[in-house]
């Protein structure tokens, strides 16, 4: 069978995130146009083979392919719309963190003006595009997501949650979520213990270690969520009620703010109160879903 010709590839946005994926396309063979509101960013790139464009519009127009690892909604929107006459037959692959929604609006708008629309969320750190331990979230376009495999699959693995572009933002949004609630703990943690003499690149390890066996946890406590099921739990509502509260007074016993677990302590205070301390401590999920007044889900 003849091998596939690489389509070329519109890089619109070479920032932080930007930068690393053109260059990934660059060190896979592809022809990339780069195109950037501070044209100097793009200069390193130009130098190792990329093509410069003087607009947004000049690169989706010599690009079946265009990508737009941008900051926000807003910046992707005011660079595709001078180049909207150029967008019929192109595919649009856009990476900057939207709310669902805005990435339904900007599905609507790019297939509006003929072009297909696949939304992205880039699991990853600038260091690790185009490595193992990246992974991109999809949704939208499932031809073009089909389409267009091996050029998703250069800058990380590719993962697609359907024809609603706004699924890979929710799920974007639910992983964000999950590691800022533990990166946060680990900085109240880190800032503990520094109060106490022991450094944060110290404490890391062990706090990293920690975090691999909480991972560990989490199909436990997906199962008790999704059954509902809590009385089983070998970790007791009031047995971390009592730990949360130890934790916030030598937190502030030793002046370090308590901000980070207060919200916690008070759910934990919540379940106790309405007689569910000997629960399971996923029973929390109870007081975070919104339930009809039939108290189903
Ligand atoms: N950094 C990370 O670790 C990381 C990880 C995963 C996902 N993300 C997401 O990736 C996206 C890009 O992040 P980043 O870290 O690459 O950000 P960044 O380094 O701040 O780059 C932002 C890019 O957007 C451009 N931009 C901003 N406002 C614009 C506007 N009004 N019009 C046109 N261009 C505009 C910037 O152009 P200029 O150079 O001219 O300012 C630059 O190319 C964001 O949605 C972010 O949430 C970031």
């Amino acid at each position: 069978m003849p091998e596939r010709t690489k389509p070329a590839v519109a890089v619109l946005g070479l920032g932080r995130m930007g930068t690393p994926i053109a260059s990934a396309f660059l060190d896979a063979g592809y022809r990339v146009t780069v195109w950037n509101r501070s044209a100097a960013k793009a200069d390193p790139l130009v130098e190792r083979g990329a093509v410069r464009a003087a607009g947004a519009a000049e690169a989706v127009a010599v690009a079946p392919l265009v990508i737009t690892p941008l900051l926000d909604h807003d910046a992707v929107r005011r660079t595709l719309g001078p180049a909207a006459t150029a967008l019929p037959r192109r595919t649009v692959v856009n990476l900057a963190n939207s709310t669902p929604d805005q990435a339904r609006e900007l599905a609507a708008w790019v297939t509006g003006h003929g072009a297909d629309y696949l939304d992205g969320a880039m699991m990853a750190l600038p260091e690790t595009v185009a490595t193992k331990a990246a992974f991109f979230l999809y949704s939208g376009s499932e031809q073009a997501f089909t389409t267009y495999q091996d050029e998703l699959d250069v800058m990380a693995s590719a993962h697609y949650f359907g024809a609603d572009p706004g699924s890979a933002e929710i799920h974007d949004l639910a992983l964000l979520g999950t590691g800022y609630a533990a990166l946060t703990g680990f900085l109240h943690a880190a800032a503990l213990l520094a109060s106490l003499g022991t450094a944060p690149d110290v404490f890391a390890p062990l706090a990293a270690r920690w975090l691999h066996g909480m991972a560990d946890f989490l199909p436990e406590l997906a199962r008790e969520a999704g059954s509902a099921a809590y009385a089983d739990g070998v970790s007791t509502v009031d047995l971390n009620r009592t730990a949360v509260d130890n934790l916030i007074l030598v937190s502030r016993a030793n002046g370090v703010a308590a901000d980070v677990h207060q919200p916690l302590k008070d759910l934990l205070d919540r379940r106790s109160a309405d007689g569910h301390g000997q629960d399971s401590f996923s029973s929390v999920f109870e007081l975070l879903i919104p339930r009809d007044t039939s108290g189903a889900h």
